[in-house]
């Protein structure tokens, strides 16, 4: 198994500072409860994972949101309905997470790392490039 599940790389950076230091703060998150499956320590691993998405979700999902309305950004709409879907995914972690098992740790830390490295490359980076353009970030 990779020491490391995402590295973090310019294919995932959209330039704008805040948004880039955010999304790294969670990549480093996903690849803790990498190695923490590695380690076999998961359980512990995931509870914290679970604290941590409800604040960042709370923090940056709202932040991107209120530039989106700010900007009135076209595709709005289904950035919201792509966030609600995470909110909703969290909702499942935050009821396996005492119980689950290591497969289920292993499965969730794999959609973790899907939903956020395509979420990122799409979605955050078109937010980004519109950010950019508007000169406000
Ligand atoms: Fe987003
Ligand atoms: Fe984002």
């Amino acid at each position: 198994m990779k020491e490391t599940m995402v590295e973090w790389s310019d294919s995932l950076a959209t330039g704008i500072l805040w948004q880039d230091f955010q999304h790294a703060g969670l990549i480093a998150r996903i690849n803790r409860l990498h190695q923490a499956i590695t380690n076999r320590q998961s359980r512990s691993e995931l509870r914290s994972m679970t604290a941590f998405l409800e604040s960042y979700i709370e923090n940056h999902f709202s932040m991107e949101e209120r530039y989106m309305e700010v900007l009135h950004d076209p595709d709005m709409g289904e950035h919201a309905r792509a966030h609600q879907q995470f909110r909703d995914n969290l909702s499942q972690l935050r009821a396996c997470k005492d119980t689950g098992s290591q497969l289920t740790a292993s499965s969730l830390c794999y959609d973790l790392h899907e939903w956020i490295t395509h979420h990122i490359r799409t979605i955050d980076k078109r937010l980004g490039r519109l950010i950019r353009e508007k000169g406000i970030d």
